[in-house]
């Protein structure tokens, strides 16, 4: 193994150097405070790895994404969502015995308690349904303590199931609608479905289209190695927290406008440039302005810096879906122009700013006829895998220790108290 060399003051540490399985360096400081009393600064950990992880890998100069080595593109044509959850939480593709019994064991777990959905008649109709996701999925631990190691692999399957029948309330709740019971005859992404658009007056069939639209949606959402959210996934597991606060903690994450928050941004800015006569090329310009607080939302990657994958996937498939589905929506082609100036602009080109998964997604959900304020329950549902493979990835580590950074103090010296008679 190399090393690496560090020079502080005159002083040379040599530190030891890991490399992964795809050629990543990645300079062990482990034991640099202890050696040189002086620590790293990254703000944004950009430039820091949080440890080493086999679950997804993503080359972002490149545009390569593959959950456990298998690329984005081939899950995304061939897989459906279950065997993506089942290969990124126990690290391969399931054989059938082992998806049948997946399925059945999703199936069986879809139904939320009856006291559970009495939960919801305390939310007011505008709840938004992220704050319900993330404080029903804490609940959760209060009817499924965690008991045992073993219970670990029950509970991933309760909140798997469990969590679209959760955010398929939260829609119902909006709506003031009737909860629809989820129906052990559907697969996965047709029982949400079902939930969300079926009425108790009237027979409804979820259409192929929709279900393979859902499924490819959730897939390329399955999970992104260290994002923001999946990180404060594994901070809060870091501290022996047990599943369903972690996942809780990161749907919060998610929530911000800056990260999962950005499809339902998207299209509230679209809706913007679109009351304001379609003229994108002004917000275009408004995103390049310093003095302007406006981003373009679905633009933008940290890791990604020349194409999203997933946002060239879902470019195609909202095409095909919207065609199918005989529709045609006016903020696609908005979408389409936003992108293609963009992409021809100097400031964009240059800080390597592209469409990413969120500046399609929403226009699918749209399609699907989901509420612009359900978008982000939508990622969260997708993400719900990866942040518990990570989780899981943690918790079965022996060598795992609990987050905790260190920091450079800015603040004032050591000064005596003021009594407030001298303040
Ligand atoms: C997701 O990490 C993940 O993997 C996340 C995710 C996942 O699957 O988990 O991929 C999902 O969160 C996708 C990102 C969704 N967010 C958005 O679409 C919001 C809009 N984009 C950004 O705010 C931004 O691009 C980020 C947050 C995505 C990335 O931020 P960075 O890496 O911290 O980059 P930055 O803010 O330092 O920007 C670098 C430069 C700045 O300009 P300068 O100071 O160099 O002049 O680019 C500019 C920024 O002002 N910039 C933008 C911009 N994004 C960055 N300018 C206009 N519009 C934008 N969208």
């Amino acid at each position: 193994m190399s090393t690496a060399k560090l020079n502080v003051d005159g002083q040379e540490y040599e530190l030891p150097v890991v490399v992964g399985s795809e050629g990543e360096v990645g300079v062990d400081i482990s034991r640099f405070r202890a050696a040189s009393k002086a620590v790293t600064l990254d703000p944004g950990f950009g430039n820091t790895g949080s440890g080493q992880s086999a679950i997804t890998f993503i080359d972002g100069e490149k545009g390569i994404l593959r959950y456990r080595g298998y690329p984005i593109e081939q899950l995304a044509q061939n897989a459906r969502f279950v065997d993506v959850c089942y290969l990124l939480i126990y690290g391969e593709l399931p054989n059938k015995d082992e998806l049948d019994k997946f399925r059945q064991e999703l199936t069986y777990h879809t139904l939320i308690h009856e006291d559970m959905k009495k939960f919801f008649e305390g939310y007011p109709p505008t709840a938004h349904p992220m704050a319900i996701l993330s404080s029903m999925v804490a609940s959760l631990a209060t009817y499924y303590p965690e008991l045992s190691e073993d219970e670990n692999d029950l509970n991933i399957v309760r909140l798997l199931a469990k969590a679209k029948t959760i955010a398929a309330y939260a829609y119902k709740k909006s709506i003031g609608q009737p909860f629809m019971y989820p129906s052990n005859d559907l697969s996965y992404c047709s029982n949400f479905l079902h939930m969300m658009f079926a009425v108790p007056t009237e027979e409804y069939v979820v259409s192929d289209v929709m279900e393979d639209a859902l499924n490819t949606l959730l897939i390329l959402h399955a999970d992104h190695e260290q994002n923001c959210s999946t990180l404060t996934v594994r901070t809060v597991g870091s501290s022996q927290a047990n599943l369903f606060a972690s996942l809780a903690a990161g749907i919060c994450a998610l929530w911000g406008p800056l990260h999962g928050g950005a499809n339902q941004k998207v299209l509230e800015m679209l809706e913007m440039i679109r009351q304001d006569g379609g003229d994108y090329k002004k917000y275009v310009d408004m995103a390049k302005d310093k003095n302007s607080d406006f981003r373009l939302m679905g633009f933008g990657h940290r890791v990604y810096k020349n194409f999203d994958p997933r946002a060239t996937i879902l470019r195609n498939t909202v095409d095909k879906v919207l065609a199918q589905m005989g529709t045609n929506d006016p903020l696609l082609d908005i979408a389409k122009h936003l992108e293609q100036v963009a992409l021809s602009d100097e400031y964009f080109v240059e800080r390597k700013l592209y469409p990413n998964v969120d500046f399609y997604s929403g226009i699918l959900y749209r399609a699907m006829g989901i509420p612009t304020n359900m978008f982000t329950v939508m990622f969260a549902l997708g993400r719900l895998p990866g942040w518990i493979a990570h989780w899981k990835e943690q918790r079965d580590n022996p060598a795992g220790r609990i987050n905790r950074p260190r920091q450079i103090y800015t603040g004032p010296t050591e000064r005596n108290f003021v009594p407030l008679e001298q303040r």
